[in-house]
């Protein structure tokens, strides 16, 4: 059996996919619609237009999701070529460097498949230029010869769907974004819904999670369900070396509180992170680029991963000065807010 440690010293609660995640968010990830949870708005629409698209004998129109990582994008594009009864080729932005490479992956897609391209906001210029009449008319130009002679000749494709995933979609050109028939932003997800992934998953792994130990795993996860997985596998390892293997309140409060990770989903990054507002900004307003050069982070980073779930909890808000602390965060931190502090 593989050795298993507590890790408490690597970043807990970054919610973008690491190795040990791939190793079981396969067996964890739900196959089909229904056991898909969560994202109530996002799947109605999608239940109305696979069953109207099978009814026509069509693929389904390009789609396009776009919210933080761990939230289910890749999960719910395989469900929908499986629901479509069709093939899925992955595929990511950074991954297709030429243009050839583009055109080679379309043409070799079979008639209704779904091509998914994770991180889409990342193809380059002259790949995403293959992917305009392709998308439109499922066709691609491709020159043939050289000099005064060189001509483009049209290629026929199969019919496909394009599903495009990004953490960014202000990224996407215009072009690209307006050739997806639907465009879905993911939503973070609430403590029910984490709740009952995370006893879904309790299942799948053969662990006794009890309702209370649940919640308590559920309020941690950022909203996120990748997070969510990847606690549980944690808090099992700690119930099984501590305590006789069931994860009760008790045994994930105390494994939560030794990942410092706190009633919020906070870990030492997020405290950080405002704290650093507080005492080097006063609070902001600052600057994206400034923040990350005082903590040392990649902006992107800090925009795509910390950021959306500060913001969503009342942590953090954007004002067009910069970012600034709220009353809230202060009130975490167990903090008192400044008289002249400006919210
Ligand atoms: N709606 C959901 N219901 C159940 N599990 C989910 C759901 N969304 C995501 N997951 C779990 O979270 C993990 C991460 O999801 P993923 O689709 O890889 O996120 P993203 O592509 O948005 O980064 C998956 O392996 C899956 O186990
Ligand atoms: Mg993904």
């Amino acid at each position: 059996m593989e050795k298993r440690k507590i890790n408490t010293t690597a970043r807990s609660v970054d919610t973008t996919e690491k190795a040990e995640d791939a190793r079981i968010e396969g067996s964890l990830r739900p196959k089909r619609l229904d056991n898909y949870i969560g994202q109530k708005k996002i799947k109605e629409s999608l239940q109305i237009y696979i069953e109207a698209a099978k009814k026509r004998g069509e693929c389904l129109d390009h789609l396009l999701f776009y919210g933080p990582p761990g939230l289910g994008k890749t999960t719910l594009s395989v469900i929908i070529a499986a629901e479509m009864g069709v093939n899925i080729k992955i595929t990511s932005g950074p991954a297709i460097e030429k243009p050839g490479d583009m055109a080679a992956i379309l043409n070799n897609l079979q008639e209704g498949d779904v091509l998914f391209v994770d991180e889409i906001h990342r193809l380059n210029r002259q790949v995403e230029e293959v992917l305009y009449p392709a998308m439109e008319d499922y066709a691609i130009d491709i020159m043939i010869g050289k000099g005064p002679t060189a001509r483009s000749i049209r290629l026929d494709l199969p019919h496909f769907t394009l599903i495009g995933a990004t953490t960014r979609a202000g990224m996407l050109s215009a072009p690209l974004r307006d050739r997806f028939g639907m465009v879905h932003r993911m939503e973070f997800y609430d403590l029910d819904e984490l709740s009952t992934i995370i006893m879904q998953s309790a299942k799948v792994l053969n662990v006794e999670v009890d309702e209370k130990g649940a919640l308590e795993m559920a309020r941690r996860s950022r909203g996120t369900p990748r997070l969510a997985n990847r606690i549980l596998k944690r808090v099992r390892d700690f119930a099984e070396v501590k305590y006789d293997g069931r994860i009760t309140e008790n045994v994930a409060i105390t494994a939560l509180d030794l990942m410092d990770v706190d009633k919020m989903g906070l870990d030492h990054t997020d405290r950080n992170l405002l704290m650093t507002m507080i005492g080097k900004f006063s609070g902001g307003p600052v600057g994206l680029d400034t923040l990350s050069a005082a903590i040392g982070e990649d902006p992107g980073t800090i925009e795509d991963v910390y950021e959306p779930y500060l913001i969503k909890n009342g942590f953090i808000n954007r004002t067009p000065r910069g970012r600034v602390v709220t009353e809230a965060a202060y009130h975490h931190l167990g903090l008192e807010m400044p008289e002249s502090g400006e919210v």
